[in-house]
């Protein structure tokens, strides 16, 4: 791992925050959740946020998706700034969001129907979506039938249907289990690959953001502010083979020296 990546710096700025500050009213006054954080996520990049709970990285997801307004500062998409959701991003939520009364395939299918894009052209890349999530012979049943897992996975290849260009993503694997999340990281790498897509990807892992990403953004806790930009440079493609390699290992424990450091300068 090194600081910098050269070759990501050459592409387009395809998503940049900019100076983003946002403040909630609570109940017990103010709340900064972030403050003036600033990031460049250029085309075609994968991008983590590793955080401590709380920092913001949830927020910062919301501003980037439109769906909350900053208090001061803005993210620009393509150098447009995002005023509310946009039909080239996709976005998988920390929890599962699907709506009750709809199959797993009915919603898969929301975002096309959302986008008046065509039903028939794009039911046959859902059937292929919930496949590759591992649910089809799910396909027909609805969310109370299913695992909170399963729902995830759902959230999954919903966000992909519409093949967005930018996909945000909020610990879209925490509620897997081991197996389902390493088999999962490893279709995401090939999805990001072959499609050609732009990942922001929120996590608590230090081996899942070594192993999927480009460059780490690390978060200081709240309010939150990127403190390290950590290139990460192992070949690719990587496989489970990587999980072994030293280089591996010696990347997530410079991380996770860098997050006992965090967290000790939090405690005084
Ligand atoms: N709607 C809200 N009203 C008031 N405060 C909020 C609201 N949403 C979040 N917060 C506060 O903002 C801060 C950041 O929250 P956020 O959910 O973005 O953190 P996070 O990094 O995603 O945490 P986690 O890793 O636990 O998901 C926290 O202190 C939280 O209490
Ligand atoms: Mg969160």
């Amino acid at each position: 791992m090194v600081s910098g990546n050269a070759a990501a710096a050459d592409r387009p700025v395809l998503l940049d925050i900019d100076r983003m500050t946002v403040t909630y009213a609570s109940s017990r006054g103010p709340v900064t959740a972030v403050s003036s954080l600033s990031a460049k996520i250029h085309d075609g990049e994968f991008v983590s946020v590793l955080g401590p709970s709380g920092c913001g990285k949830s927020t910062l997801l919301g501003v980037v998706s439109g769906l909350l307004k900053p208090s001061a500062g803005q993210a620009l998409l393509g150098g447009i700034p995002v005023k509310g959701p946009r039909p080239d991003v996709g976005v998988v939520f920390q929890r599962p969001t699907l709506l009750p009364w709809l199959t797993v395939m009915e919603n898969v299918m929301v975002p096309v129907r959302t986008l008046k894009l065509p039903q028939k052209e794009y039911a046959a890349r859902a059937e292929a979506l919930i496949e590759m999530v591992g649910l089809h012979r799910f396909r027909n049943h609805y969310p109370n039938e299913l695992s909170g897992g399963m729902q995830q996975r759902v959230g999954i290849a919903r966000a992909l249907v519409h093949d967005p260009k930018l996909l945000l993503m909020d610990e879209p694997f925490a509620a897997l289990d081991a197996m389902t999340r390493e088999k999962m990281s490893l279709e995401l790498q090939r999805i990001w690959t072959d499609a050609k897509k732009t990942v922001l990807f929120i996590t608590h892992s230090i081996p899942e953001a070594v192993f999927l990403s480009d460059r780490i953004l690390v978060m200081s806790s709240s309010p939150g502010r990127v403190v390290e930009d950590i290139a990460c440079d192992i070949p690719r493609p990587r496989n489970l083979d990587t999980l072994e390699e030293p280089s591996f290992a010696a990347a997530c424990n410079r991380l996770r020296r860098l997050f006992d450091a965090i967290e000790v300068g939090a405690q005084h």
